[in-house]
């Protein structure tokens, strides 16, 4: 068993004196953790680390954080900060619980190859995120097949024992990975309230999602634009209604007026753009054709049973 301390000093190093092996991997989207893909007697990998992690602004992360806590596109499971420790080590926990479960249900994942309170030591998955097929316009049917493939089975097993461990707490195109076999999940860290059921957390997730497939910031765009309404459907098809009519309930945008706030309080004091691009995720407009996307789900599925 590798020891963390040994490797944190070698990442320490590796992070000080950059070459071929250390690279950062962490996503543009990424706010609460670093991660570096490290190469230890031969082998990759991957590195999270959370002490790495400074707020870029407080006044930011407030401003930003506030709008994220509304019951905006499913996004009022996340646990509120300031609940959250900004330590990052639950996030590490709770990383672990799920990435332990997913192994237990033979879900592949990242393995841990060992971890202390702020960091964690990952298998190395070799391909790239959703998020970058999406962007460069490698998206195909087979990439989509995929996907879904790998979101149906992790929530049927989730299901066997309505385990809200077992879901993906941080559903968006990112944290899906192509290995160049099937779509691997990663980043189950994302603290949810206890307190709500299994079934909503899993509408919450699903709606989440649905919102980042058709997002421009994950790369959705003019070129996609077929595709992107077909995964959206192909997506909300694996859903059953009682799911939908959840989604439904819990479909709320953004204020317009508080995501124009963000850009001009972003524009002013120089802050990072990165809480806006996210609010703006959940628009008026894109909270309408997910609306509209999920009411047809609804109608398909009643005009089948009638004809049953
Ligand atoms: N085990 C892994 N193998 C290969 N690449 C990985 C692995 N884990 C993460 N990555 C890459 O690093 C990126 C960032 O990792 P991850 O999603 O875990 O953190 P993050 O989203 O930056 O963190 P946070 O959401 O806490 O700010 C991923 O999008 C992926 O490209
Ligand atoms: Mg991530």
């Amino acid at each position: 068993m590798i020891k963390i301390s040994q490797i944190l000093t070698q990442a320490k190093y590796l992070a000080a004196n950059p070459d071929e092996t250390v690279a950062s991997l962490g996503s543009e989207h990424g706010n609460f953790s670093q991660t570096y893909k490290l190469v230890i007697n031969g082998q990759y990998y991957a590195l999270k680390s959370y002490s790495a992690w400074t707020p870029r602004s407080k006044i930011q992360r407030k401003l930003g954080l506030a709008h994220l806590e509304k019951n905006v596109g499913g996004l009022a499971y996340r646990l509120r900060y300031p609940e959250v420790s900004e330590s990052g080590s639950e996030n590490v926990k709770l990383e672990t619980t799920v990435l332990k479960n997913w192994k237990e249900a033979q879900i592949k994942a990242p393995i841990i190859i060992a971890k202390d309170k702020n960091n964690l030591l990952l298998s190395f998955i070799e391909g790239e995120s959703y998020e970058q097929i999406v962007q460069t316009g490698q998206y195909s049917r087979m990439h989509q097949d995929s996907l879904i493939k790998k979101i149906r089975q992790i929530r049927s097993h989730a299901y066997k024992t309505r385990n809200s461990y077992q879901l993906h707490n941080d559903l968006v195109l990112p944290n899906m990975m192509f290995d160049g076999h099937e779509a691997i999940p990663i980043d189950p860290a994302l603290p949810f309230k206890k307190e709500l059921g299994f079934e909503t957390l899993d509408a919450s997730f699903n709606l989440v999602f649905a919102y980042t497939l058709i997002s421009p910031m994950y790369g959705y765009g003019s070129s996609t634009h077929e595709t992107f309404d077909y995964i959206l459907k192909g997506f909300l098809q694996t859903l059953d209604v009682s799911t939908i009519t959840q989604m439904e309930e819990l479909n709320t945008p953004a204020n317009r007026f508080e995501i124009v706030y963000l850009k001009t309080t972003n524009a002013l004091f120089g802050m990072n753009p990165i809480y806006s691009d996210f609010i703006e995720i959940f628009s008026p407009s894109q909270c309408r054709r997910i609306e509209t996307e999920l009411k047809k789900r609804v109608r398909k599925q009643e005009s089948q049973f009638l004809k049953l």
